[in-house]
């Protein structure tokens, strides 16, 4: 499954023409095509226009609009609507709307008030859905199907609370294995029969962390039946090569990324780093690092904002080049194509100040200008399709974010994301291209693997791990890693004892989180955030000891081998300095030797990208005696490139007109 047969990207955004009077379509697509568009997304909260009252169907307005971007050469993401059901649905079955925690209704009158358990709202759904189907499953115009929007929805209410019962008796069959898992013995907590368990609710104080964990659980897969059972339906009525997505949000904590990727044909992501973000590249890289692992397969990204978005604090528009830099780095680490929220900048409602491909400054803007001579860029390059191997992976899961980051651990201050984010940072900044992978993938194709923080880990996790090392792999391990079974359950020692075997931990006797003013001296560097006491066996060799402190003479950083573990977070320079040394060790280098500090080189379809983060001037040095060209300005380089603010290049090597960059 691809998004072209051609190579080519695909370039557009979300697309609401219902908010827009009918003449204003015919100056949408000629700006479309003077920009370069080749699809948009459209219908993606146009429920209650295409039912306007239970049963109806306008089908009218979709049928000039398909036509129209069909006549013009422009495809169609089609959108199923039910992210956002109109008002009558909420009216005639309140039982759709969910529940939070404290048991309030979600209301209409923003977007995404549905409950996945809702049977009626199911119901629904797969009604607009396959009308929608048989009426353009086979519409010229059709690219791709879009299911629903940023599923990210939680009901703690009724309904809800049956379909966990029933998720809960797959998994465990009987209510003593449940009280098992759970750990019902503390607190009082004994579930006496199935009409005991409910969704996590308001509680007087710290909540059951397993109940918690599958709770997440029961929810992603909750909203992944209701996204399946759309895909089911568009599939039955659409030509076979008409891939089905649904857009993630970046690095969300709701969905299981893994296992919803798996029943995606192409994975798709919404990306909005902050242009005030001295790291906003680091983060846009990572998000696009994740989610091609996640794919591995053809991926894109949905939507990300030509200027500013409305939701920050306050929000900054990006600054002359940051979209196309952004953009291209996106294609650069496998994007197959680049999408926008939105087409047109909305004149009412929630997001009339989000920017838009077209803002309200029109054809004039210079966001416009700028969305102009990213389309024609785009059209330049033909790496659809084409995947580049890294020599890294870096391991994430949901499940072990999930249990991890629940109240009552050692610091509130070790989140998930943030580590995940600082292990990103250091091989970003040391200019190593990195894969994600879930931690029971085949490890085999890379060199090197780090986990940054895996509290939870499967024992046929666990055992990959030891079995990756051993069969030649080199492993670097953060902190507050396999502490806990699939249950939640701490292991026994504290920590799992293959892993502690493997990287040479004798005991783990306590954990010492670090506060924010505190940081440790580990030899040639300071640790943060974290500290351990721990002690190592007569085999293994301590990399950097702790000096000064409690922890004075202990270990920071031991190594067994090829399995490296890092008892702390070594500050950013550190980290980076000591896993380019580890890489470099193992045979994994950056892509081109002597980058200076903000530039990204990553190789795609046989082409360098050359992405400068800074605002300065900066020079990078090419190979001796090779030639290239860049493809996007046709300029001829050898010996260097000069890159200014935000500047890209894309190299092609010209030496004996042969070869890849
Ligand atoms: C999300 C949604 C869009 C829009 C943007 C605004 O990504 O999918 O509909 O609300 O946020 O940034």
């Amino acid at each position: 499954m691809s998004v072209s047969t051609d190579g080519r990207l695909l370039f557009g955004g979300d697309y609401n023409p219902e908010q827009w009077p009918e003449e204003v379509w015919a100056e949408d697509v000629a700006l479309m095509k003077e920009a370069g568009v080749t699809t948009v997304t459209v219908g993606v909260f146009a429920w209650a226009k295409l039912e306007p009252r239970p049963g109806a169907r306008d089908f009218g307005w979709l049928d000039r609009l398909m036509d129209l971007l069909h006549t013009h050469g422009i495809g169609v993401v089609l959108a199923t609507p039910t992210a956002s059901p109109p008002p009558w649905l909420g009216r005639l079955h309140p039982e759709t709307l969910p529940r939070d925690e404290d048991g309030h209704i979600i209301w209409w009158g923003s977007r995404q008030q549905f409950s996945h358990s809702s049977s009626a709202y199911r119901r629904y759904a797969a009604a607009i859905t396959e009308d929608l189907a048989i009426r353009y499953g086979h519409h010229p115009a059709l690219r791709m199907w879009h299911i629903n929007n940023e599923y990210c929805t939680s009901d703690h209410g009724d309904e809800a609370a049956r379909a966990f019962r029933d998720w809960l008796r797959a998994k465990y069959r009987t209510l003593d294995a449940l009280n098992e898992a759970w750990g019902t013995a503390f607190w009082s907590q004994h579930l006496d029969t199935w009409a005991d368990v409910i969704p996590p609710r308001r509680a007087q104080y710290t909540r059951n962390p397993a109940q918690l964990l599958d709770f997440r659980r029961f929810t992603s897969d909750a909203l992944m039946e209701c996204y399946v059972a759309e895909r089911d339906l568009v599939r039955r009525h659409s030509p076979a090569h008409v891939p089905v997505t649904s857009n993630f949000m970046p690095l969300w904590v709701g969905q299981d990324g893994w296992a919803w990727a798996e029943q995606e044909d192409v994975v798709s992501v919404d990306v909005y780093p902050d242009p005030r973000d001295p790291l906003g590249g680091q983060y846009n890289a990572m998000i696009a690092d994740m989610t091609r692992g996640q794919a591995r397969g053809p991926w894109m990204v949905m939507e990300q904002a030509a200027g500013p978005v409305n939701w920050r604090e306050v929000n900054h528009p990006k600054p002359p080049g940051l979209n196309r830099l952004w953009s291209l780095q996106a294609v650069a680490r496998g994007a197959d194509a680049v999408h926008y929220f939105q087409w047109r900048q909305s004149r009412q409602g929630a997001e009339k100040f989000h920017s838009g491909m077209v803002g309200h400054a029109g054809a004039e803007g210079r966001a416009f200008a700028e969305v102009k001579r990213i389309g024609a860029e785009l059209a330049k390059l033909a790496v659809a399709g084409t995947h580049e191997a890294s020599g890294i992976a870096i391991l994430h899961d949901w499940h072990a974010w999930w249990a991890g980051d629940q109240d009552g651990r050692p610091s509130k201050r070790v989140t998930y994301e943030g580590v995940v984010r600082a292990w990103h940072r250091a091989l970003w900044e040391a200019h190593l291209p990195t894969d994600f992978a879930h931690p029971e993938h085949d490890l085999s194709p890379y060199k090197v693997v780090v986990v940054p923080q895996l509290y939870l880990l499967t024992d046929a996790a666990v055992d990959n791990l030891v079995a990756y090392v051993r069969g030649g792999g080199t492993l670097v391990c953060g902190f507050f890693t396999g502490i806990a079974d699939a249950d939640d359950r701490v292991r026994p020692g504290g920590m799992d004892a293959r892993l502690r075997e493997l990287f040479g931990i004798r005991t783990l006797h306590e954990w010492w989180p670090l506060d924010a003013h505190e940081s440790v001296e580990c030899g040639e560097f300071r640790g943060t955030l974290w500290s351990e006491e721990l002690t190592a066996t007569e085999d293994a060799d301590v990399v950097a000891a702790y000096r000064g402190g409690d922890l004075d003479g202990l270990p920071a950083v031991l190594r067994r081998g090829r399995a490296w573990y890092l008892s702390t977070l070594p500050e950013p320079p550190a980290l980076s300095s000591l896993l380019a040394d580890v890489a470099a060790g193992a045979g994994v280098r950056p892509p081109l030797s002597g980058l200076p500090a903000g530039v990204e080189a990553v190789r795609r379809g046989g082409l360098l990208f050359l992405l400068h983060h800074g605002r300065g001037e900066t020079v990078v040095p090419l190979p001796d005696g090779a030639a290239y060209e860049d493809v996007l300005s046709g300029a001829q380089y050898t010996g260097s490139v000069t890159l200014g603010r935000f500047g890209v290049a894309v190299l092609a090597r010209e030496e004996r007109g042969a070869g890849a960059a």
